[in-house]
């Protein structure tokens, strides 16, 4: 890619009030704005880090946008993963150059293309999204970072709970779905031994659900639940403090690993904290977990019975 801004570029232009413009530069096309009309082909053949004034005297600085600022901008109907998120889960995914990845669903494709740049062009990115019409957004947003559709791409329409889906090994599966317990014996299926799985999960309610069907499941690594939080900060002579919005909840990312087949998690002695499997517990139980059919006399007390937990370790 040349410096200077060509027909094709994906530009992102800031106004003086830090507004954003994504455009795509085509000769003789004009950019209209509340602040008048700004030609593309004054952008063109300039440098990226230049500045142009439209008709109505705004000035605009011109940059290629990074993949944060693409993701935010595209359009979408299926909320996408904040890049924050994206940032950790290809940290948390260990995702390298080379890498194979199974994504679903792909929704708007904001993961979708954190995924592809991960792994390169060496690596392998299949996205299954159940809906035709999320899948064609996922698409013409992909297409519209990378230029074309890369050939390293599948994307499959699809339910991926289903055993129809494309079952290839993959070296990392992320799940951003609602409910994605369902999928486990299909992704355990095609996650390699060692293999991460990585799932993004909105409510405590599918933290708990999706933990302890984990843990059921007995085929994974202890589940490790993170959040990100990301607080901007306001820069300015002696005011330096954090700016006084955020965004404050996205969703919790919950990590752990493929055990071998056959191999049942090594043991780990612990007691589960008092009413955790209590009478009003309804979800998932891991085995060895004993119901606890009464509460404990108070949350402080340890619990009558000594249940033993058979939790994989990371
Ligand atoms: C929140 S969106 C995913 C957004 C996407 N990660 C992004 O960054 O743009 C969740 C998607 O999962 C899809 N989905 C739900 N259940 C699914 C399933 N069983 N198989 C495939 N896709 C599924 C939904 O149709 C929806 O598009």
């Amino acid at each position: 890619m040349t410096e200077d801004f060509h027909t094709g570029d994906l530009v992102q232009l800031t106004d003086t009030r830090g507004r954003h413009h994504t455009i795509t530069l085509a000769a003789d096309a004009v950019f209209h704005s509340h602040k008048g009309g700004l030609a593309h082909n004054d952008l063109i053949g300039n440098p990226e880090g230049s500045t142009v004034t439209s008709t109505g005297g705004m000035v605009y600085l011109a940059l290629r946008p990074i993949l944060e600022d693409y993701t935010l901008a595209m359009g979408r109907r299926a909320a996408i993963v904040y890049p924050k998120d994206a940032f950790a889960i290809i940290g948390l995914a260990g995702l390298s150059p080379g890498c194979r990845v199974l994504e679903a669903g792909a929704g708007s494709g904001a993961l979708t293309c954190f995924l592809l740049n991960a792994v390169g062009a060496e690596g392998r990115v299949h996205s299954v999204e159940i809906r035709p019409e999320f899948a064609e957004i996922a698409k013409r947003n992909v297409v519209g970072w990378f230029g074309e559709e890369p050939p390293n791409w599948n994307l499959e329409i699809g339910d991926v709970s289903s055993p129809d889906v494309d079952g290839s090994e993959v070296d990392a599966v992320v799940l951003d779905m609602l409910s994605p317990w369902e999928s486990l014996p299909t992704v355990a299926e095609r996650l390699r031994p060692g293999g991460r799985l990585i799932a993004y999960v909105a409510t405590t309610t599918q933290l708990s659900y999706w933990a302890e069907s984990l843990r059921a499941d007995a085929r994974w690594t202890e589940p490790r639940a993170t959040e990100s939080m990301v607080r901007t900060w306001h820069l300015e002579g002696l005011a330096v403090r954090p700016d006084h919005r955020m965004i404050g909840h996205t969703a919790f990312l919950v990590s752990c690993r493929r055990l071998a087949p056959g191999v049942s998690p090594p043991r780990r002695r612990r007691r589960p904290a008092p009413g955790a499997y209590g009478p009003d517990y309804k979800g998932p139980r891991p085995p060895d977990v004993l119901a606890q059919t009464t509460e404990p006399a108070d949350s402080d007390s340890e619990p009558d019975s000594d249940p033993q937990i058979n939790y994989p370790q990371i």
